[in-house]
């Protein structure tokens, strides 16, 4: 089967290659991927940015596709387009993961390929609503986005919240989730285009993070915020502490901009901030989250789909961070955006 391979070597780092279809032990399904979508992580890694990197790898946390084999467990799904859950081992705890946890798509091989292999308790049938499309930028970027908004953050309706950087993946599945609960939805991008997009969506409000002092005339216009999501952490954090009322919450869940030089730990207890980090999601954030997808009908935001061919350009267009959505492949080169 053709894949997208990570390998140690500069000059074919990720190259699609011809390798054998991997063989299913008890419990595991073979699923034929329609559709996989690309998440922040395959970039970092694909940098060497990431922990305990492993060669060779196939890279994908998230992809939609059709169970064509499923040995010794539950047989009901076989046939079906579904959806894998991107967690591995996330353990009992509804408070956090357990030492064992991974990631699917590194080390366990991913969905940058014609066929993956998955425990047959990690699938999902795809919601009936989505495309392969859509269902396939679902999984890690939804979950981790309801894990932040609703099981970290606890956004209710009629509350202000800011969601960082809204071109981003997770971002918009928060802006999505929060909107729909009832809350004030502001955002922050980089970029005029995208604003003017989450305007559009039903944004209450909006600022452009490069410019001078976008913070204060976003904390006139709003009142100030009972929910900060934030991906990007970096010194910006100490802005975000003051656009938060008293009593409120920053959810941080990503630190694109690196670590922040100092944080202000005076504004933190002085305004009786709460500060909760939050990672991916456990299974029972994953169910709730499809759940909530199905009842709303809510449709992930598709930024652009990309023969697998071309899944370098893909990347590159991650890179350049020009996405507003998931970027997402298509093995087929059938449904295109
Ligand atoms: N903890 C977890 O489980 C988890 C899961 C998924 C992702 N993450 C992390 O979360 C971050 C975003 O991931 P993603 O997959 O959503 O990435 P993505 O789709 O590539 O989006 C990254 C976004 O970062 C935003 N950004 C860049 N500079 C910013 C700044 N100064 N202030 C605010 N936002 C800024 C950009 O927003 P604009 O384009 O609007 O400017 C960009 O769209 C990454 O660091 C990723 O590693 C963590």
């Amino acid at each position: 089967m053709r894949a997208l391979v990570l390998n140690e070597a500069a000059e074919h780092r990720l190259r699609i290659e011809n390798i054998e279809l991997p063989k299913l032990s008890d419990g595991e399904a073979l699923v034929r991927i329609k559709a996989a979508a690309l998440n922040h992580r395959d970039e970092w890694i694909r940098e060497g940015k990431y922990a305990k990197i492993k060669y060779p790898s196939v890279l994908g946390s998230d992809g939609c596709g059709v169970v064509e084999e499923i040995t010794g467990a539950d047989q009901s799904l076989w046939g079906q387009e579904v959806i894998m859950n991107p967690n591995i081992n996330w353990g009992s705890s509804e408070l956090a993961q357990s030492a064992d946890y991974e990631v699917y798509g590194m080390p366990a091989w991913g969905t940058f390929a014609e066929y993956t292999v998955v425990p047959a308790h990690r699938l999902h049938p795809r919601p009936a609503h989505l495309t392969a499309v859509q269902a396939a930028a679902l999984p890690l970027a939804g979950m981790t986005a309801w894990r932040a908004a609703m099981a970290q953050g606890e956004v209710a309706p009629g509350q202000n919240v800011l969601i960082t950087g809204i071109g981003g993946g997770v971002a918009q599945f928060a802006f999505e989730f929060s909107q729909t609960v009832g809350a004030q939805v502001y955002v922050t991008s980089g970029s005029a285009d995208k604003l003017q997009r989450a305007v559009e969506m039903g944004a209450a409000g909006e600022a452009n993070y490069t410019m001078e002092n976008w913070h204060k005339q976003l904390n006139m216009v709003s009142g100030g915020f009972d929910v900060i999501i934030d991906g990007a952490a970096g010194d910006q954090m100490n802005v975000l502490l003051d656009l938060l009322r008293p009593g409120g919450r920053l959810i941080s869940y990503g630190a694109t901009l690196g670590r922040p030089e100092f944080l202000n730990v005076y504004k933190i207890y002085w305004k009786q901030l709460r500060l909760q980090g939050t990672t991916m999601g456990s299974d029972k954030d994953f169910s709730d989250m499809l759940e909530f997808i199905n009842e709303h009908k809510m449709l992930p935001i598709v930024d652009s789909v990309y023969p697998f061919e071309a899944i370098g350009d893909a990347f590159a267009r991650m890179q350049q961070g020009e996405q507003f959505g998931k970027i997402v492949v298509s093995m087929d080169g059938t449904e295109q955006h």
